[in-house]
């Protein structure tokens, strides 16, 4: 076994058997007979000469046990009981035979290193043994919303149970637990907010940070805290850092030598195809590639990775549009996408057997990387990108963008080919690229974050000193600074760079900073009840709005009714106060599906909304921000200007101007910014002087994502330490201003 300098390995050596199976099936050669490669259509793909097979750690005896798959598959036939064939299941994963010896370690050691292969078993089987280990409670971190539904989901279901009741999840706006849950799986922001309450996180025996390799920013946080609690709760807590087969060693070394118990794998080789040349369109290629494959291989579903749900829909128009008409002796092609915000009904269509003569379609974000396992997966189609977060400290500037993988990801993406059977991965890009373009490891996210809701995070559990605060890789100082000039500009923070009152109520908020910073000021203007719905609506507005092409010209003007509803009452045009009118006009319906339909709005989205906007209802209470609406304003709401104060409040460092040639840049760093093809504000005929954005993404160009017009003389106003006279020309563009956004100011 591979040895780590200075870390102690546990039960690393695979039994003699899988040692065996391996050297017969998953070595580096060319295995048995590499069936069926693509050699009618072979332009496209040139087959890399080495196969990724076997293990995901240098360690040439832990990737084996293909043979051993295959047989404890065999050995589940469809005549066991669903409950004995789901045992059977459990007991065939890898993790299996270690049971005894991981509860061993957790009870030796209060920190645990746990690495294995995706799909080995970490995450559904790890908190069932521990139960069984007499833990009473455990806590299993994720780093996305979808895998802590779908593994709670699961097992509950392997366990028997109701989903939410010993097993549940928790998640921003969303909780599914009860009284006697003991397993409860929660996103890695939602144990941050836990630290708030209950800084010791007593309720849990056992705390499992899991997917740690994908050091997202909260997951890294949680890590610092957790090393910090580890020293005060002694022997009565116990906790898990699981990883799939990356860079586990880092982890050891940063929990001072705790040891690395590695699971070994089992994977099938994979047939590793690269394009010849670069593609100029990665969608186009992959919606090629997957009727190649369709067309071509034997029976076994693909897996695309697509960098965001955008994609995702466009890939499947093409796909249908393809394949419309195309039946016979091709057998259906059944495509079931999966991205965050999926809402969970329908992500049930991945894990559905596909049935015989079928194929299915799996388009995935990089969701399906490592913590959701897609079962049947052959073929793996990789273009090669992913959405990322990045952040400027300079500008201060957050945006999401669309950029290349590294080594890492793509060894993960092709891994998933492998699973079941030998499989094959086209990657749609070139070896070259492979070697010399793609960095080797991701960048954590804490290093390309806007940390200002961390910051405030910290601040409130008292750690004033955020230098000297032990993160596994330290944020850059020029971050650090920014996020504190924020919060001090958002009134979070005292000149002497203490909490204020107004930060701790912004830190109970369950909000990005921005976002809570508008909430809070609600209060004073007399709208929290409208603020809130606006959050709400922002929080699913990628998917408000329904334009079926067929009706598209319909679809736009019953859009623009609710701008025009808006622009009539003297406020405000732009997406924020549309998305309000649009929810309340819902609200007055009385939340009427058929609404929806005739108002091309989708009603899933709008009930989700209804759903945040209870949840920060109750908030309200809870933070005591008082609940106030303009209804009760003496013109009965007419304008609703104070709406996008308010927001401006929070917002005040995304308002951006317009120039001379007609286009926008912040007022506050001078960047260009473009407004999104999507916002009702695209195309508008008189472009409003100033804007605030709520979100930037960066394509082809810097974006703004939801944009409204506001009065610069707000900005003076609300941010007078951000904001100086000569950022704002305010005598100039107060002139220009429609009347009624003034009025209130
Ligand atoms: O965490 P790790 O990647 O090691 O494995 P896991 O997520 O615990 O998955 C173990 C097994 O459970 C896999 O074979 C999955 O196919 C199965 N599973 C499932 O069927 N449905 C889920 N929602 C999650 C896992
Ligand atoms: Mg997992």
């Amino acid at each position: 076994v591979g040895g780590l300098p200075g870390v102690e390995v546990l039960g690393a050596a695979p039994p003699p058997s899988l040692a065996v199976a391996a050297a017969s099936t998953a070595g580096p050669g060319r295995g048995a007979g590499a069936p069926a490669t693509p050699r009618r259509r072979r332009s496209r793909f040139a087959p890399d000469p080495g196969r990724e097979g076997g293990t995901g750690g240098g360690d040439p005896a832990a990737g084996g046990g293909g043979a051993a798959t295959a047989a404890a598959v065999a050995t589940t036939p469809a005549a066991l009981s669903p409950a004995a064939a789901l045992q059977a299941e459990r007991d065939s994963l890898p993790i299996a035979a270690y049971k005894a010896e991981l509860l061993a370690a957790v009870a030796t050691y209060p920190v645990l290193i746990v690495e294995g292969e995706t799909g080995s078993g970490k995450t559904t089987q790890l908190p069932q043994y521990l139960l069984d280990g007499g833990y009473r409670c455990v806590a299993c971190t994720q780093p996305r919303r979808v895998a802590a539904m779908s593994v709670a989901a699961r097992v509950a279901t392997e366990r028997g149970v109701r989903l939410g009741s010993t097993v549940g999840y928790s998640i921003r706006f969303e909780d599914c637990t009860s009284e006697e849950t003991v397993i409860k799986y929660l996103t890695d922001g939602m144990l941050l907010r836990e630290f708030l309450s209950v800084p010791d996180l007593a309720a849990y025996d056992v705390l499992m940070v899991d997917e740690a390799h994908e050091r997202s920013l909260s997951t890294d946080v949680v890590m610092g805290l957790v090393k910090d609690i580890v020293r005060f709760r002694g022997d009565s807590l116990r906790v898990i850092i699981a990883s799939a087969t990356l860079n586990a060693a880092a982890f050891c070394d940063y929990f001072d030598g705790a040891p690395l118990f590695s699971i070994p794998g089992r994977r099938f080789p994979v047939d590793i195809l690269y394009t010849r040349a670069p593609e100029a369109n990665y969608l186009d290629a992959a919606a090629v590639t997957v009727l190649q494959v369709h067309a071509s291989q034997p029976a076994g579903d693909i897996l695309v990775f697509l960098a965001g749900q955008d994609e995702i829909e466009d890939l499947e128009a093409a796909l249908r549009e393809r394949t419309a008409g195309v039946g016979g002796a091709l057998g259906e092609l059944i495509i079931a996408p999966i991205y965050a915000s999926l809402p969970s009904e329908q992500q049930a269509a991945i894990f559905t057997p596909t049935p015989p003569g079928a194929r299915k379609v799996v388009l995935a974000t990089n969701i399906a990387e490592t913590s959701v396992t897609i079962p049947g997966v052959v073929y793996v189609i990789d273009p090669g990108f992913a959405k990322q977060k990045a952040y400027n400290p300079a500008t201060g500037m957050e945006s999401l963008l669309v950029v290349p993988i590294s080594r890492a990801a793509a060894v993960q993406r092709a891994g998933r080919a492998g699973r079941t059977a030998a499989g094959k991965c086209f990657r749609l890009y070139t070896k070259w690229s492979f070697t010399h373009e793609m960095e080797a490891q991701p960048v954590p996210e804490l290093l390309r974050s806007n940390l200002a809701q961390v910051v405030l995070l910290l601040l409130s559990l008292g750690i004033d000193n955020l230098l000297a605060f032990d993160f596994l890789d330290a944020p850059p100082p020029a971050t650090l600074l920014r996020s504190l000039e924020l919060l001090y500009a958002l009134g979070a923070l005292s000149p002497a760079g203490k909490l204020t009152k107004r930060g701790r109520l912004m830190a109970e908020l369950p909000l990005e900073p921005l976002m809570a910073a508008a909430v809070v000021a609600s209060e004073a203007y007399g709208c929290s009840e409208e603020v809130i719905t606006v959050c709400a609506m922002l929080s699913v507005s990628g998917a408000v709005w329904y334009r079926p092409k067929a009706k598209a010209l319909a679809a736009d003007a019953a859009r623009a009714a609710f701008s025009r509803a808006t622009a009539a009452a003297g406020a405000g045009r732009g997406d924020h106060l549309a998305l309000l009118a649009c929810y309340n006009s819902w609200r007055d319906s009385g939340f009427a599906t058929q609404w929806c339909y005739e108002h091309f709005v989708q009603v899933r989205s709008m009930r989700r909304a209804r759903d945040v906007r209870e949840q920060l209802d109750a908030l309200l209470d809870r933070v005591g921000v008082a609940r106030a609406t303009l209804a009760d304003a003496p013109d009965g709401g007419a304008d609703q200007a104070p709406v996008l104060k308010a927001l401006t409040a929070g917002y005040f460092s995304h308002a951006c101007q317009l120039t001379k040639a007609g286009l926008y840049r912040t007022v506050k760093g001078g960047t260009s910014v473009h407004i999104h093809p999507s916002s009702a504000l695209y195309r508008t005929e008189r472009l409003p002087r100033y804007v605030l954005y709520h979100e930037l993404v960066l394509t082809s160009k810097e974006y703004m994502r939801s944009v409204s017009e506001i009065d610069p003389a707000w900005l003076r106003e609300v941010a007078p330490h951000y904001y100086t006279e000569v950022d704002v020309d305010v005598v100039g563009a107060s002139a220009k201003m429609p009347r009624a956004l003034g009025r209130r100011a």
